[in-house]
């Protein structure tokens, strides 16, 4: 029995197993807090009904002691889940160690280290359900609309997404890389079924400490024989829209006990603007609103306002930290005082982080040149001006991929599409419609300095029924990140690989 299918069990008997998530005891009674991986639920152990060495057995659990209990299910809205059980036996399977994770703040080095037992805490286990549920609705939108799934190499020969970030291995003596994408076998799969999908690890070995890097993180890739730029990107929304749904409807729980304000997943519904990449530029600099506001005014004001905000929060901190001084104030009084002043201390450091951020957004925004790439300023600085996910297409050729089609109307540009997340998260999708000329990217892999003899087998897709053929690639973390609005990546995987973390 679990707990998530209580509903309709009240006055039967039932037996729980799982660990203790929290205990409090009173004279005769021991309260308990059993969590079992779907869900959480109070069990009352009382002397005069389990009698002494059971009701001992119980009172000596600790933190997340393992145990199983019998006991009867009673309706009680006032608790979690809204029931309780009765418990008529306790049998403890294993006393724990003292849980090194504690209820007080922990560094997130700590954290990270204990990661293997972090996972149980509520919060990691709601955004860990929330994972799953974006993995299962990935799954259920591609199936249901006819894709084919597949599952690319890991070991691969060739480098798809550039050089620099490769991990090289050593397969039977000769170098292979771990795959950093499994786009070019989707493509060739997709002139065997039509319209595919992938969904696997892949790698970059970039060494970079930034909130959206891990250098293994799951991604989804499909590819779709017969599509344009255009239909990719409907494609895109579409799918984007339906994760954002399925999540909503069916993660309530979850979302709230992560404090997600859905007011912003439930923008999703609205149309995601699409612009090109000169119209993001002008947008990125200022040089063009976005439904009157401005990139840079509107940061300039921000950071007034912070700033602002900072000065009343320092004084109110200094009055209560005065007022608590005052002799003979309640303990109750002093209690909520400090509560308060501890709530001002965590809202003063945010502000102060964002008022150091703001300004190096400024300058990345003033200062970009147009024909760069965005770096993660320039997306925080555009997507802030947007409510939901927007796609940035017809990039300079120069700065993207070796396989993206040049854009008919104008050479400079490849028909590349990045969708960039609102709230400041920036890009979740990268995608595009692929070249189909057999000489155009002859020259970009010379170009690219890549080997050619590894890509005749791509090339071979062009010279054999070659059609016009489009696809994108979706980081899980990215979006599982964003969902849940997590600060960090990190915290979007079970155990996270990046620059600097090997372990647990
Ligand atoms: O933009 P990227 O590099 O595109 C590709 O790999 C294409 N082959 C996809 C395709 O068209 N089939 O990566 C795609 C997405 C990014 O938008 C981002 O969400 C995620 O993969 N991603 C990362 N996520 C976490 N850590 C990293 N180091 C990531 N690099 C890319
Ligand atoms: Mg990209």
């Amino acid at each position: 029995m679990y707990i998530r299918d209580l509903n309709g069990c009240e006055g039967k008997e039932v037996m729980l197993q799982g660990w203790a998530a929290n205990k409090r005891d009173s004279k005769g009674l021991v309260f308990l807090y059993l969590r079992d991986g779907t869900g959480m639920c109070q069990c009352v152990v009382a002397l005069d009904v389990v009698g002494e060495e059971k009701f001992n057995a119980a009172k000596k659990l600790t933190l997340e002691s393992s145990f199983s209990i019998t006991g009867n299910v009673v309706k009680d809205e006032k608790q979690i889940g809204g029931f309780e059980i009765q418990a008529t036996d306790i049998n403890v399977i294993s006393y724990a160690e003292e849980f090194p994770i504690a209820k007080k703040e922990h560094g997130v080095d700590f954290l990270m280290d204990h990661r293997h037992l972090w996972l149980r805490s509520q919060r990691q286990w709601a955004i860990m359900k929330i994972r799953n549920r974006i993995i299962f609705s990935i799954h259920q939108f591609f199936q249901e609309d006819g894709f084919v799934e597949m599952d690319a190499p890991i070991f691969t020969g060739n480098a798809c997404e550039g050089t620099s970030n490769l991990f090289e291995t050593d397969y039977y003596g000769d170098p292979a890389y771990l795959s950093q994408s499994g786009q070019l076998y989707g493509e060739a799969m997709a002139m065997a079924m039509g319209k595919i999908y992938t969904f696997g690890p892949t790698f970059r070995a970039e060494k970079s400490k930034t909130r959206r890097h891990l250098s293994e993180f799951w991604m989804i890739e499909p590819e779709m024989a017969f599509f344009d730029i255009f239909q990719n990107m409907d494609l895109i929304e579409n799918f984007l829209r339906r994760v954002v749904s399925d999540v909503l409807r069916d993660c309530k729980n979850e979302l709230e006990i992560i404090g997600r304000d859905i007011s912003v997943l439930e923008q999703i519904v609205k149309p995601f603007p699409r612009l090109t990449y000169d119209e993001a530029v002008r947008i990125i600099k200022g040089e063009q609103d976005v439904n009157g506001q401005n990139s840079i005014t509107s940061l300039e004001d921000e950071l007034k306002t912070i700033l602002a905000r900072i000065e009343e929060v320092k004084n109110e901190i200094a009055e209560r930290e005065e007022k608590i001084k005052t002799p003979n104030m309640k303990k109750g009084e002093i209690g909520f005082n400090q509560a308060k002043i501890d709530k001002l201390k965590q809202e003063q450091n945010d502000l102060e982080e964002q008022s150091r951020n703001i300004p190096q957004w400024l300058n990345s925004a003033r200062n970009f040149e147009y024909g760069n790439d965005f770096g993660g300023s320039d997306e925080t600085v555009i997507t802030r001006l947007f409510d939901v996910p927007i796609m940035v297409y017809n990039w300079p050729h120069e700065v993207k991929a070796f396989y993206l089609k040049r854009d008919p109307e104008n050479s400079r540009f490849a028909r590349g599409v990045d969708v960039l997340a609102p709230e400041g998260y920036g890009e979740i999708v990268g995608g595009g419609e692929r070249e189909t000329d057999e000489n155009l990217l002859r020259e970009k892999i010379t170009e690219h300095q890549l080997p050619m003899a590894a890509f005749e087998w791509y090339l071979d897709l062009r010279k054999f029924g070659s059609v016009p053929h489009a696809g994108f690639g979706l980081g899980l973390e990215r979006i599982v990140t964003w969902i849940c609005k997590l600060p960090h990546v990190r915290e979007s995987i079970p155990f996270p690989r990046m620059y600097g973390r090997l372990l647990p």
